[in-house]
């Protein structure tokens, strides 16, 4: 929903006319960079080409790296990802069951001598109990690193997430509340994190660590500094959409409204509520089935199990076929994901039932009749449970067979194989609601591809 109009274009102008597209002195970064801190209050604010890489480099900046373990929450990948980028081991703590956010308990229990951090989300823009997290790091001696990509001015008693832990990333991608194209921010008060930080993240002409070059550009961050005033505006607007979706849940016995903790402030961005069907007896392959007759998008089951599930985590390939980090000879702990490891994470993210937040309220409200629409189905019992159509197992078995692939790639791979043609709205919607699917699905790979998991295997 964001809009881009005169300042954008201004702002995009003056860089061209500048001559000079990179990181300059008195450029839109310099101003990026410092409008961003002081709207978070932060001593430092260092821009990135995506979240993903300012994360990369993160583990090197806090001196973790091979035998050392950093504590993630099993409801995204991108920080376990960035540990394995850095030989860091990911340990999973479990989550809460009402809000699906880290559950400081499971941290706490999850601490050895070879952790360096705990890494928290704030998934879809609520707060965890980033207190709790941060008086652990404090008594252990250990770092809180968070990861805002979902929660740009988001609060907890008072103070911005990112702002609690020693160091925040943001994420500026075409799908966050202030999207750049790509780009992202990392925030912290503290001077020596702050350099090395910028150490590993611009290469220099002599580095003084393994670095690399993870710059924004001056595009990016012209768009960036005209949309950062206006997601306040943005974000009042989600809020209206968020509170309709969730009266429409209140009224329903088997749904249950996201829990917030007390003296917070969510930024919406992802909506979301958990399905507690079985209070009633209502099954979920109906309701999901119900979901899709209602005319409006909603997922279910967000990642569908943990992300250690995944096969990215189970059998990391970064370093050819030799199971490094998990064998590392300087590791001495055990890397054993099976089932049940965070017994909560897979109990409630299958329960997990989302839409789009960041949409105009008009928009909100449409979904939100249609989730009135979809419980009443269900309740009445008027439609079949959700199963992979033949289009749809056709689908998963072209991505299976080629690869990564856009629907405008498989819409040409079933023309030649004489299977029904597809236009590329209908094809993108198909693939879309493959994403939601359990065991066999789709996920993004990139803005543009789909790829194919089978989370049983
Ligand atoms: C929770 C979370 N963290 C990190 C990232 C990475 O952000 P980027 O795309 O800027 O690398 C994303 C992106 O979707 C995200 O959702």
């Amino acid at each position: 929903m964001p809009m881009y109009g005169r300042e954008e274009i201004e702002n995009l102008t003056k860089v061209i006319e500048s001559g000079t597209f990179c990181d300059k002195a008195g450029g839109f970064m310099d101003q990026f960079r410092g409008d961003f801190a002081a709207a978070l209050g932060a001593k430092h604010a260092i821009t990135g080409a995506t979240a993903m890489l300012l994360m990369q480099a993160i583990p090197g900046a806090i001196g973790a790296g091979a035998g050392d373990e950093i504590i993630c929450d099993p409801v995204v990948q991108f920080h376990g990802i960035a540990c394995l980028h850095t030989n860091v081991i990911p340990v999973w703590a479990d989550v809460r069951p009402d809000n699906f956010l880290m559950d400081p308990d499971s941290v706490e229990e999850r601490i050895t001598p070879r952790t360096k951090a705990i890494w928290v989300t704030h998934l879809a823009g609520f707060a965890a109990e980033v207190d709790r997290l941060r008086d652990i790091a404090d008594r252990h001696g250990i770092y809180l690193l968070e990861d805002c990509a979902h929660a740009l001015f988001a609060e907890y008693k008072g103070r911005p997430l990112g702002r609690w832990g020693h160091i925040g990333t943001f994420s500026f991608n075409m799908g966050k509340q202030l999207p750049t194209g790509e780009g992202g921010m990392a925030i912290t008060d503290d001077d020596y994190l702050a350099a090395e930080l910028n150490k590993r993240i611009i290469f220099g002409e002599s580095p003084e660590v393994l670095s690399s070059n993870y710059r924004m550009t001056e595009f990016q961050a012209a768009v960036g500094v005209a949309q950062l005033k206006k997601v306040p505006g943005y974000l009042e607007q989600y809020g209206e959409g968020r509170r309709l979706l969730d009266g429409v849940v209140n009224e329903c016995e088997w749904l249950d409204a996201r829990y917030q903790l007390p003296d917070s402030v969510v930024a919406p961005y992802f909506w979301s509520c958990l399905f507690h069907g079985e209070r009633k007896n209502i099954d979920y392959g109906v309701f999901k089935a119900a979901l899709r007759h209602s005319g409006a998008r909603f997922g279910t089951g967000f990642l569908q199990v943990p992300a250690y599930m995944y096969a990215i985590f189970r059998n990391p390939n970064a370093y050819g076929n030799t199971g490094c980090p998990y064998n590392c000879h300087l590791y001495s702990g055990d890397v054993d994901w099976q089932p049940g490891h965070c017994p909560v994470a897979e109990d409630v993210i299958p329960r997990i039932v989302l839409t789009s937040n960041m949409v105009p309220v008009e928009q909100a409200a449409e979904a939100a009749k249609a989730l009135r629409t979809a419980i009443e189905l269900t309740e009445a019992g008027e439609v079949e449970p959700l199963a992979y159509s033949d289009v749809e197992q056709r689908l998963l078995q072209v991505v299976k067979d080629e690869g990564p692939l856009e629907p405008t790639e498989v819409i040409r791979i079933l023309d030649d194989r004489g299977w029904e043609h597809f236009h590329e709205h209908g094809m993108r919607t198909n693939m879309e609601n493959l994403r939601d699917r359990y065991p066999l699905k789709l996920s993004h790979a990139g803005p543009r591809k789909f790829a194919y998991h089978d989370l049983s295997a």
